[in-house]
């Protein structure tokens, strides 16, 4: 998992760079992301009516280009079978070519994703007048010109900071706080706030650049785990996470300091932080997009429902434990030191949650919530 890829380091070993508008170097590569992510297509698949709607709605015009550009598109598994169905209701509307933009961070495994983009050397999406093309940058900053989107989309990212608004966070090892059942942690109203106002200004930044990429009347669909009143996405996953590496803190393989500052700076955002900035007056991003839709939602996880199905405890803590490995590797062997034991301290922390989890599944249960909105972009 933490090998290197023949163009430079995979994004488990990249390292972050503190002025690159993001906090993570990418999902692990080398098709793992990929293949650990049905749960997150679960998410995508409960907002494909919305995305329809989308696709019927954005703004035609007589020549040029049609673009289609998905942030945070990873190694592209799910991102390729959401333009696959944005096409669908697109291509009829129109005679004109499109382009489908796939767009992550310039460490993440790109490689997969042009081989996603064209198996056997076509185009996956077996139309001559469908073009795709990759960006590499950060989802907070422009990464188009101005006015040339016309249907631009998220999925599963937006959660993903910026930036850390704190130096340390040394009760717990995520902004949001450990789940109420576990309560192995904690973090203080200060921290919280922090990474409210953090969270908040992401959302903002977002759709700032993204108003200025999008054609009037481009609809512009953001969609990301969160929190509703009773769960959040976070809730025994980053306890279990939190639980293996506080034991390497015990054995003292990993000092206080190093463990005060790790967190995964990923929030999980309620329905009204996500619409706010769109919403309310007085902030950079009010009176750029029109709210069409917006709602947040829970879907089944494939893992927890098959585990339910046939009691097979190894195959659970299997898929669990690979699940959350795919978005927490990259910062986590960037928070540890870097020396040459540092790879195997990874795989024993995530070989010990798989342990962890296996003794005792009822302390860790998980459930995946999300938000999302339709906008379009004003005139
Ligand atoms: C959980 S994956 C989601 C992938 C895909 N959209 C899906 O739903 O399966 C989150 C993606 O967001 C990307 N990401 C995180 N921060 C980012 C940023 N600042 N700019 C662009 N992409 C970012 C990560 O590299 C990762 O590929």
């Amino acid at each position: 998992m933490s090998s290197e890829s023949a163009g430079g380091k995979s994004p488990e070993t990249a390292k972050i760079d503190p002025d690159s508008h993001a906090t993570t170097t990418g999902m692990t590569g080398h098709g793992y992301y990929d293949a650990n992510s049905r749960t997150q297509w679960n998410a995508i698949e409960a907002v494909l009516p919305i995305l329809d709607s989308a696709a019927a709605q954005f703004p035609l015009q007589d020549e040029g280009v049609i673009t289609f550009a998905d942030y945070g598109c990873s190694e592209g598994r799910n991102s390729v079978a959401v333009m696959e169905r944005a096409l669908r209701t697109a291509l009829p509307r129109t005679e004109l070519p499109v382009q489908t933009v796939h767009s992550d961070l310039p460490t993440n495994d790109f490689g997969t994703l042009f081989l996603n983009l064209r198996p056997h050397g076509q185009s996956v999406f077996g139309s001559d007048r469908v073009f795709s093309s990759a960006v590499g940058g950060s989802m907070y900053d422009q990464l188009r010109p101005d006015r040339s989107v016309h249907l631009a989309t998220t999925f599963n990212a937006i959660g993903f900071l910026s930036r850390r608004p704190v130096a340390t966070l040394p009760g717990y090892i995520l902004p949001n706080g450990p789940s109420a059942v576990r309560g192995n942690g904690f973090v203080t109203e200060d921290e919280k706030a922090a990474f409210s106002a953090q969270a908040r200004r992401d959302v903002e930044d977002f759709l700032e650049v993204r108003a200025r990429e999008l054609v009037p009347g481009g609809q512009l669909l953001v969609q990301v785990f969160g929190a509703t009143a009773d769960a959040r996405t976070s809730d025994g996953l980053y306890d279990l996470l939190n639980d293996a590496v506080l034991e390497f803190v015990q054995t003292g393989e990993i000092d206080r300091e190093t463990y005060a500052r790790y967190y995964q700076p990923v929030y999980m955002r309620r329905l009204e932080e996500l619409t706010g900035p769109v919403l309310e007056t007085g902030c950079k991003s009010a009176g750029l997009f029109d709210l069409n839709q917006a709602r947040d939602y829970e879907i089944t996880v494939p893992f927890v429902e098959q585990y339910r199905k046939d009691g097979d405890l190894d195959a659970y803590v299997a898929a669990y434990v690979h699940f959350f490995r795919a978005f927490t590797e990259a910062v986590l062997t960037n928070a540890l030191p870097d020396t040459p034991e540092r790879n195997g301290l990874v795989e024993r922390i995530y070989a010990r949650a798989e342990a962890i989890l296996k003794e005792a599944p009822d302390l860790y249960p998980f459930r995946y919530l999300a938000v999302a909105m339709l906008l379009t972009r004003r005139p």
